[in-house]
C-alpha cells in the first residue's frame, strides 16, 4: 500500500504520525512510504532519517494525491478540506463530535476517516489515547512542582522538601492513567500524594502497585473540600466516558486553599473538573484566580513532541500495519477495535456519537460494509 505521512500545520503541533523506525517496518513489509518534506522536523527526525529507512520524500500535493492511506496526528484544518477525497483512508485524531464543519467536509468528500481516539478494545480501553494520558500525567506533576516557585507566582515551596523540612502535598483527583502517571512523578519528587477516585477496584490496584506510597480516599464533595485545604498541588484527572468532566472543585473551594497553591486541570480537554478552569496554551499556560495558580493546557503532550511522537506511533503502528497489509475493509473485519475507529465511510457517519452530536443520520459500519466473519 502507498502510505503517506503529512506534515502537521496546526499551530504549535510538532508531532508527526510515523517515526523512521515505523517507516522501516512498513517498507520491510513491502509498502511504499511517502513522507511530506520536513514532516518529522518538529520531532527531531530529519528527512534523511526517513530516506535511510526506505521512505520517499515528496511534496505536500504528492503526499495527499498519491497516498492510499494517509497518516496524520491532528484533524485536517480548513485549508486541508479541499484535499479530502474518495479512495483515501485517513488515520488521525479527529474529535469530530465537537467539529461540525470538519464532519461535513469528511462526509461530502467520500473519504474513509478512522479516528485514533475511538479505536477501542473489547475491554473498553482506548489504546491510542492512553499514551497521551501517560505523558499528560507526568507533565502535570512537573508543571505543578515548577509553578510552586515564588518568582512564578507560586507559594515558594519545594515539592520534595529536604531533610528536616516536610515535603509538599499533591492531591490527585481521578486515579486513572493520568492520575497514576502524575502520582509516579510526584512520589519520585518526594511529595506526599493522595489520590481520590470513585472506583474502589481502581484504588485497590493503585494501593497495590504503588506499595502504599500514596494514600487513597473515596472521592466526594466533602472529601475534596477537606483534602484540598492541605494541598500544595491539585491535579484534576477525572474522566467520565462520553461526558463532559464533572465540576468537582468549585470556586468556593478555592477559598480554603493555601495562597499560591497550583491547580493543574488535565481534564480541561473535556471541559475541566475545576469550575474556574479555562483552556490555556503552552505560550501562556497559567493564570490566577483567588490567589490560586491555574495550569490548564489543553494539549499538554504537544510540549514534548520527541516523546509524544514515539509514544503515539508505538501505539498506532500495529493498526497502520493491519490497514496496510489487508486494506481497511478486511482489517476492520479482523479487528473490532479498529472497526470502532471508523467514523466516516462513503459519505456516511458510522460512529453513533458523532451522528448524534450533529443530528445527522447514523449508518452502522456493518450496513455500509457487510462484515464477513473472520
Ligand atoms: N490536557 C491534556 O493534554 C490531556 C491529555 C491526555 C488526557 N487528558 C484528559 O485527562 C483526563 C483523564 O484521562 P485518563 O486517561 O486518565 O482517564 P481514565 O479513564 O484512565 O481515568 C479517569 C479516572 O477518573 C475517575 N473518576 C471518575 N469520576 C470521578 C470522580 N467524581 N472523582 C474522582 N475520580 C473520578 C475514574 O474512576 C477513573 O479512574 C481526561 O479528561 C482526558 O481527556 C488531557
Amino acid at each position: 500500500m502507498r502510505i503517506g505521512v503529512a506534515k502537521e500545520i496546526k499551530t504549535h503541533e510538532y508531532r508527526v504520525a510515523l517515526t523512521p523506525a515505523g517507516a522501516r517496518e512498513l517498507v520491510q513489509k513491502g509498502h511504499d512510504v511517502l513522507l511530506e518534506a520536513s514532516a518529522g522536523e518538529g520531532s527531531a527526525f530529519a528527512d534523511t532519517d526517513y530516506e535511510r529507512a526506505g521512505a520517499r520524500i515528496v511534496s505536500l500535493d504528492a503526499v495527499w494525491e498519491q497516498s492510499e492511506l494517509l497518516l496524520k496526528v491532528k484533524e485536517p484544518v480548513a485549508e486541508e478540506y479541499p484535499r479530502l477525497r474518495e479512495g483515501l483512508v485517513l488515520f488521525t485524531y479527529l474529535h469530530i463530535a465537537a467539529d461540525e464543519p470538519l464532519t461535513r467536509a469528511l462526509v461530502d468528500s467520500g473519504i474513509t476517516a478512522v479516528a485514533y481516539e475511538t479505536v477501542e478494545t473489547d475491554d473498553r480501553k482506548l489504546p491510542l489515547l492512553a499514551p497521551m494520558s501517560e505523558i499528560a500525567g507526568k507533565i502535570a506533576a512537573q508543571a505543578g512542582a515548577y509553578f510552586l516557585e515564588k518568582p512564578l507566582g507560586g507559594r515558594g515551596l519545594l515539592l520534595g522538601g529536604v531533610p528536616g523540612v516536610t515535603p509538599g502535598r499533591v492531591l490527585v483527583i481521578g486515579g486513572g492513567i493520568v492520575g497514576y502517571n502524575a502520582s509516579i512523578i510526584a512520589i519520585g519528587l518526594g511529595a506526599q500524594v493522595t489520590i481520590l477516585d470513585r472506583s474502589i477496584d481502581r484504588m485497590r490496584y493503585l494501593d497495590e502497585i504503588l506499595s502504599g506510597r500514596v494514600s487513597t480516599e473515596m472521592s466526594s464533595a466533602l472529601q475534596i473540600e477537606a483534602s484540598i485545604a492541605d494541598a500544595d498541588v491539585v491535579i484534576g484527572a477525572v474522566l467520565v466516558p462520553g461526558a463532559r468532566a464533572p465540576k468537582l472543585v468549585t470556586r468556593a473551594m478555592l477559598g480554603v486553599m493555601k495562597k499560591g497553591a497550583v491547580i493543574v486541570d488535565v481534564a480541561i480537554d473535556q471541559g475541566g473538573c475545576v469550575e474556574t478552569a479555562r483552556p490555556t496554551t503552552h505560550d501562556d499556560p497559567v493564570y490566577s484566580v483567588d490567589g490560586i495558580t491555574h495550569y490548564c493546557v489543553a494539549n499538554m503532550p504537544g510540549a514534548v513532541p520527541i516523546t509524544s511522537t514515539k509514544a503515539l506511533t508505538n501505539a498506532t503502528l500495529p493498526y497502520v500495519e493491519e490497514i496496510a497489509d489487508h486494506g481497511i475493509r478486511e482489517a476492520v473485519v479482523r479487528d473490532q477495535a479498529l472497526a470502532r475507529g471508523v467514523n466516516v465511510v462513503d459519505g456516511k457517519i458510522t460512529y453513533r456519537a458523532v451522528a448524534e452530536a450533529h443530528g445527522l443520520e447514523y449508518a452502522p459500519l456493518e450496513d455500509v460494509w457487510p462484515l464477513a466473519p473472520v
